[in-house]
């Protein structure tokens, strides 16, 4: 899995071993330049720095004298067989770096050297009913943007995990996997999750192809085949079943790549996809008001939320302590998710954006906008166009998963139709991530109902541009 990381281990043994023996001073030299030119390609220049830095020190050690024979008296010195077989390891690693560097031309690694040319890896990460298929078509919509619609569904289906604790942390170390081989365009590290399972790289079977442009235009969108029943075709022309090694070309070939999954829990499980030298990471978490995505949900997904439904209708006084806790659950996973985000670590410093739908909604040619400088994405009239067109449309009513509606008429549609009671359940359930949102609470049904007063909080200094 991590084929680029251990790069750096295979050069801090080898100079550990050198510089045990001066007398190979000038071959460490050799060495030292080519760790650095590895380490360039890898990020990761700072440990080189101190290994730099360390060496001087021991070479100051022998203190005028001919360092070898100081450090000869070490009887704990590797044998130069180990040094041999820690540099054929290096060579090795070197050639596959090549390798891949052949493979993935694009893939340059200076985060912030404005290279225009820079290979972007976009991670839309939000969860249900919050918009993400309508903020996904943003980066669809550029041609040059290799984009997949919820590839971890597919996963989902497929991985079954034993009940309790340790689930999540099985979840999220498959979906990371998964997510970072998606990235680097292995599409087929899908296939494994893909049911039926692919013949010879052939599926009709992936989820919502119709919603990743690059997998209906030439050349993946081979002559249609009749008698295949595929039930997430394209919807502007139909293909033939979907070839996975066509599919992987194509994402080799787009200059960036974009997923959209709402089933990554926690931020942090994606540390190592942002520490990927071969990946240029930007992840923008969109969120929602809990109290419309609750409402969305119970009209989405109805049967998953007949518990809600039965405790509205009927009147009863409680509803049942799990769904409350669920609830709280998802939101608090959220909140943590996006605290972390906003705290910048290291590790995500220039990499995280986070987003609220309300204000794409009301303002989405701006937040597009402030998406695309945020990943360092060329910004392209196909994708204003497609925003001008989808924001101010009406309704057509074309289904639940509909993006084209005049969203500044939608996105608190949601407060005339929801009982007082439900909005307090979900207030009183997601508070914490509702303050840090910036979505206020109602203290009162009249208050949710009144269009003259805003939901929103506008001076938080993290959304608005
Ligand atoms: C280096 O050698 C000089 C003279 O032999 C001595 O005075 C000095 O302390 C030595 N320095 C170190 C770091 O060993
Ligand atoms: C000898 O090598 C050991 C292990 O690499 C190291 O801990 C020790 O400091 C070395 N001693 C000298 C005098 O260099
Ligand atoms: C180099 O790549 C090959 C094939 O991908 C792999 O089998 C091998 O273990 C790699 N070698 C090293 C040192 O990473
Ligand atoms: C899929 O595409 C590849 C690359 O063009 C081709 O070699 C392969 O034969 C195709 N697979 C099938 C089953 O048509
Ligand atoms: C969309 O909604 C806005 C705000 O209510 C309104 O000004 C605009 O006319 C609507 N556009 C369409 C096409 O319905
Ligand atoms: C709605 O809220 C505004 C501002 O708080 C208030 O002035 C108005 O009376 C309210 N309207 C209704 C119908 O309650």
């Amino acid at each position: 899995m991590d084929k680029g990381l251990p790069l750096p281990q295979d050069c801090r043994d080898f100079l550990h071993g050198l510089r045990m023996r001066g007398r190979y001073a000038l071959f460490l030299v050799f060495v030292v330049v080519v760790c650095v030119f590895i380490e360039k390609e890898n990020k990761i220049i700072s440990r080189v720095s101190e290994k730099l830095k360390q060496i001087p020190q021991a070479l100051a050690d022998a203190n005028g004298t001919d360092p070898a024979l100081v450090l000869a008296e070490n009887a704990s010195l590797l044998s130069l067989s180990e040094l041999e077989s820690a540099f054929s390891r290096l060579q090795r690693r070197l050639h596959n770096l090549s390798l891949q560097l052949g493979v993935e031309p694009a893939a340059e690694s200076a985060p912030w050297g404005g290279s225009a040319r820079a290979r972007r890896h976009v991670l839309l990460m939000a969860s249900t009913r919050t918009g993400s298929s309508f903020v996904g078509e943003f980066f669809n919509q550029q041609g040059n943007v290799f984009y997949l619609f919820e590839p971890l569904w597919h996963v989902e289906r497929t991985v079954t995990f034993e009940p309790g604790a340790p689930s999540a942390a099985h979840w999220a170390l498959v979906s990371r996997d998964v997510l970072q081989r998606l990235l680097l365009c292995d599409l087929y590290s899908l296939e494994h999750f893909i049911r039926p399972g692919p013949e010879q790289h052939l599926t009709p079977a992936l989820f919502r192809r119709g919603s990743s442009r690059a997998l209906c235009e030439e050349p993946v969108c081979t002559p249609f085949v009749k008698r295949v029943f595929e039930k997430y075709h394209c919807k502007e022309r139909r293909c033939g079943p979907l070839n996975v090694t066509l599919a992987a070309q194509a994402c080799r070939r787009k200059e960036h790549v974009a997923l959209k999954a709402v089933r990554i829990r926690q931020l942090d499980s994606l540390q190592p996809l942002a520490e990927d030298p071969r990946l240029d990471l930007r992840i923008i978490q969109l969120v929602r008001d809990p109290r419309a995505v609750l409402a969305s949900r119970m009209v989405a997904f109805a049967g998953k939320y007949a518990t809600w439904k039965k405790w509205l209708a009927e009147g009863q006084d409680r509803l049942r302590e799990e769904e409350v806790q669920r609830l709280r659950g998802n939101c608090e996973s959220i909140r943590l998710s996006a605290e972390l985000g906003l705290r910048q670590p290291t590790w995500l410093r220039g990499r995280y954006l986070l987003v609220r739908y309300e204000d794409v909604a009301r303002w989405p040619l701006q937040k597009a906008r402030e998406m695309y400088r945020f990943a360092g994405i060329p910004w392209t009239a196909q994708v204003e166009d497609w925003i001008q067109t989808n924001t101010q449309a009406a309704q057509d009513g074309s289904g639940v998963y509909s993006t084209q509606k005049n969203s500044s008429e939608q996105f608190d549609k949601w407060r005339f139709s929801m009982p007082f009671k439900l909005a307090q359940v979900v207030q009183s359930a997601c508070g914490p991530a509702m303050h840090l949102f910036g979505y206020k609470l109602v203290r009162d049904a009249d208050s949710l109902t009144n269009r003259s007063i805003s939901l929103l909080e506008e001076h938080g200094t993290f959304w608005v541009t």
